[in-house]
């Protein structure tokens, strides 16, 4: 028997990747892809309001990234800025709820700022949540939640380590979707992806357009999630197991 369709994802998950070479292809400098991706990541942002996704999160920038040329990180924190600024008033009144995940040392003044301000300009906003990781690792993510718990001295369970990390505020994602033909998750959302279900894309993330958005939902909706039950159980509709959550150490 054909896999149940599931349902559409709740959350959508991006590894946005492509840009420089997206520029090398047209002989523009890398920070040129960069901004034809804000362009995309605005376009993914209204297709998936308009699809009823309920949350979208982003890789922006990874705590490895810093290790570019510095001319491309410091580009890099200058379009965050300049999107936030142009952006986010139209976000707000498309319903977006824009929340920053990643490690605010680091950050200049500015670019903090910039993202603090959009938190709370939407933060009253229902329709979409959009999480914007920058200066996020899985490995930090995970690392900073344990550290956390551990100097409150409370115990580390599944539900305290995740209720610690950055992405508490939405459930995790079901779909995780990676652009630019490479197949790896690059410290990506080490613990909430789990069981995510991954497509990857071989377009550049300044190509990825609706259509292509609705190819990666559709391959969604063909799956069978078993959260570690067989087929049949899933068929039979029984219930997923309860997360584990008893301490792993007092
Ligand atoms: C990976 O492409 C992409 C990034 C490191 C940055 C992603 C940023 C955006 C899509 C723009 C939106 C960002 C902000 C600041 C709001 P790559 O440079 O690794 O591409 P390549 O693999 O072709 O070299």
């Amino acid at each position: 028997m054909p896999p149940a369709a599931a349902a559409a994802p709740h959350h959508i998950a991006i590894v946005m990747d492509g840009n420089g070479r997206w520029a090398r292809q047209r002989f523009l400098p890398r920070l040129a892809g960069h901004a034809q991706g804000v362009d995309s990541l605005r376009r993914c942002v209204r297709a998936c309001v308009a699809r009823g996704v309920g949350v979208l999160t982003v890789f922006a920038f990874s705590s490895e990234n810093w290790n570019r040329p510095q001319d491309e990180v410091s580009g890099l924190m200058g379009l965050l800025a300049k999107a936030l600024a142009r952006e986010v008033p139209e976000l707000s009144r498309d319903g977006v709820c824009v929340r920053f995940v990643g490690e605010k040392a680091g950050l200049s003044g500015n670019v903090r700022k910039g993202l603090e301000q959009a938190e709370s300009l939407t933060a009253g906003n229902t329709r979409l949540v959009l999480n914007v990781c920058f200066n996020y690792g899985g490995r930090w993510d995970i690392t900073q939640a344990a550290a956390r718990l551990a100097a409150r001295g409370e115990p580390i369970t599944e539900a305290s380590l995740h209720a610690a990390m950055g992405l508490a505020h939405v459930p995790d994602p079901d779909l995780v979707i990676r652009t630019g033909g490479e197949m790896r998750i690059s410290n990506f959302l080490l613990w909430q992806a789990a069981y995510s279900e991954f497509f990857f894309s071989d377009r550049l993330w300044p190509d990825f357009d609706e259509a292509a958005l609705d190819e990666a939902i559709a391959s969604f909706r063909a799956r069978e999630r078993r959260f570690g039950r067989t087929s049949e159980q899933v068929q039979q509709q029984q219930p997923a197991p309860e997360r584990q959550t008893e301490p792993l150490r007092a």
